[in-house]
C-alpha cells in the first residue's frame, strides 16, 4: 500500500490551500484513508512537535544532540573545506546550531540552506542561528527534492558541500521511498561532498510505543491536530473527540504506524476538499509511519546511493545513530 509520505510532490506550492485540499482528497479516498504527514506541521503542530522532543519517552532529540555535542569537531575534521550546509527539515535550527558552534570556527564562512515546507520552521531556524558570525543562511520554502534541485543549481565553485538530515525523518519514508531519497540526495551533490543522516535503531516495543503514544498525550495532540487542521482550513467538519490517537509497533515491517481511529460512526464532510463520506467505528486513518533501522540496513542503502561510510556513532542507551558518509 501506499503510505502518507511516499509521494511527496516536488512543489513549491506544496503548503497552498489548493495543494493540501488535493492532497487530503486523494489520499481521504485510499484504501485505508490516510493522510501526508507533512501537514501535522502547522504553527500548533510545530510548537506541539517541539513539546514532543521534552518528553522524557521521545528520546530521539536527546540522543542525537548528545551525539552532535560530542562529535561536531569531528563532521568538521572529516569534511574538509566545508562551504556549504543544507539542513532538510530544520526545525528551530538548534541542532545546527550545535553542530556549528560545536563545529572548527576556523573554517567558517559558510552558507546555509534551510529547506522546509513550514515557512514557521525556516523563520525560526533563521532566527536561531542569526547571531552566529560567518553563518550566511539561504532559505528555501520547498519540499525537499526541490530544495535539493535548487541547491545544487547554485552550487559553489569552491569548498565541500555537506547535507544533514536529522532527527530520524528518513524513517518517515517507506524504504523504497528512503532509497530514493538517498540517491535525490546523492544526485544534489558531487563527489567529495557529505551527509549527516540521523536514525532511530530497533529497540524494545514498550519503548517504541511510550515514544509514540505518551502518557501526557502530547503526541495524541500533535496527531489530533491535523483534524483540527482540516476543519479550519479546508472547512471539514470532524468531531475532534471521537477520534483517538493510535499507535502500533509492525515488526515485520519495523515500523510504527500512527493512525486516528473513529470511536463510532462518522459523516464527514470536508468542503474544501469536495469530499463527504462515512466512516464505520473503528475505521483508522493512517497519518504517519516512523521506520526504525539497524545500523546496517542504514548503511547499505547509503551504499546502494552511492555514498561510503566516512564514521558512524552510536548512542548506546538511546538505540540511535548518526552516519556521515561522503558522496564518491
Ligand atoms: N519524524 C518524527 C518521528 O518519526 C515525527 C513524529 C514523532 C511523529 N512523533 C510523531 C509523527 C507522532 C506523527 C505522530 O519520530
Amino acid at each position: 500500500m501506499t503510505t502518507p509520505t511516499s509521494s511527496v510532490q516536488a512543489t513549491s506550492a506544496a503548503n497552498t490551500i489548493a495543494q493540501f485540499a488535493s492532497d487530503v482528497r486523494y489520499y481521504m479516498m485510499l484504501e485505508p484513508r490516510q493522510l501526508p504527514s507533512r501537514y501535522l506541521y502547522d504553527p500548533l503542530g510545530s510548537a506541539l512537535f517541539d513539546a514532543i522532543c521534552w518528553l522524557p519517552w521521545y528520546e530521539i532529540t536527546r540522543a542525537e544532540r548528545r551525539l552532535l555535542g560530542a562529535h561536531a569537531a569531528d563532521v568538521f575534521r572529516c569534511v574538509p573545506s566545508l562551504s556549504t550546509i543544507v539542513e532538510l527539515g530544520p526545525g528551530s535550527g538548534q541542532k545546527l546550531r550545535m553542530l556549528i558552534e560545536g563545529g572548527d570556527s576556523h573554517r567558517l564562512p559558510v552558507d546555509v540552506h534551510l529547506v522546509d515546507v513550514s515557512h514557521d520552521a525556516l523563520t525560526r531556524s533563521t532566527q536561531t542561528l542569526a547571531s552566529l558570525a560567518g553563518v550566511r543562511t539561504i532559505t528555501h520554502e520547498q519540499t525537499y527534492e526541490a530544495g535539493l534541485e535548487a541547491v545544487a543549481a547554485r552550487a559553489p565553485d569552491q569548498g565541500r558541500t555537506l547535507v544533514v538530515f536529522l532527527g530520524s525523518n528518513i524513517g518517515n519514508f517507506d524504504p523504497p521511498d528512503a532509497h530514493a531519497f538517498c540517491r535525490a540526495i546523492r544526485a544534489a551533490l558531487a563527489p567529495g561532498d557529505a551527509l549527516l543522516l540521523g536514525a532511530d535503531l530497533i529497540k524494545p516495543e514498550r519503548q517504541l510505543l511510550l515514544a509514540y503514544d505518551d502518557p501526557l498525550g502530547v503526541t495524541a495532540a500533535f496527531n489530533r491536530n491535523l483534524l483540527m487542521r482540516i476543519n479550519r482550513e479546508l472547512a471539514g467538519n470532524f468531531v475532534i473527540e471521537h477520534f483517538a490517537h493510535r499507535a502500533i509497533w509492525n515488526p515485520s515491517a519495523a515500523r510504527v504506524e500512527m493512525r486516528l481511529v473513529a470511536d463510532s460512526r462518522q459523516h464527514v464532510s470536508i468542503a474544501r476538499a469536495q469530499i463527504e463520506f462515512d466512516m464505520s467505528a473503528d475505521e483508522p486513518i493512517w497519518t504517519e509511519s516512523s521506520y526504525k533501522y539497524e545500523a546496517g540496513d542504514v548503511e547499505r542503502m547509503l551504499n546502494a546511493a552511492s555514498f561510503r561510510l566516512n564514521t558512524h556513532w552510536t548512542d548506546e542507551t538511546a538505540q540511535f545513530a548518526l552516519f556521515l558518509v561522503d558522496a564518491v
